[in-house]
């Protein structure tokens, strides 16, 4: 069985703030290790880009808890697909804080005022966070 991916965007809550981001990876790390998922989480002023990668199952079990979750809102799936291979395959969860101007980099190709996003080339959203997560 090939793997799934899992792409969303949200807006933290005042329920989460760049310190208690951290227990939140803490515990994601945790658990994601041991339901064998691995993807980042991208940050930058109450933004959220969250990559999810792993067996289809365990991936959906999580991200219907990762959308009850309060500590955040408007969450948005991106890109839900089949991989042959894993982007972050040696990160439970990585972690990184945008720039300003990757994230208007973002911004112009999902483009949600628009409703562009389901539109988009899938591969090409996580071409770019993988370039963001690398350059950063
Ligand atoms: C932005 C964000 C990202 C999260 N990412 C993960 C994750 O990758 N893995 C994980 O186990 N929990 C993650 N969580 C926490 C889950 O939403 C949830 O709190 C956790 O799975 C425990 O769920 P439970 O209290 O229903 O047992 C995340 C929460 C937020 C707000």
């Amino acid at each position: 069985m090939p793997d799934h991916c899992i792409v969303y965007r949200s807006h933290s809550s005042e329920l989460l703030d760049e310190n208690n981001l951290a227990t939140v990876l803490l515990h994601s790390r945790c658990h994601n290790k041991k339901a064998g998922i691995t993807g980042v989480l991208l940050f930058l002023h109450g933004q959220i880009i969250q990559v999810l990668e792993g067996d289809q199952h365990e991936l959906s079990l999580l991200y219907d808890r990762i959308q009850r979750d309060k500590r955040h809102t408007n969450v948005t799936t991106l890109v839900s697909q089949s991989v042959n291979q894993r982007l972050f395959s040696s990160w439970n969860m990585g972690y990184k804080t945008l720039t300003t101007s990757q994230l208007e980099e973002f911004n112009v190709i999902v483009d949600l005022n628009n409703k562009k996003a389901f539109n988009l080339n899938q591969q090409s959203i996580l071409d770019l966070i993988q370039a963001f997560y690398n350059t950063n």
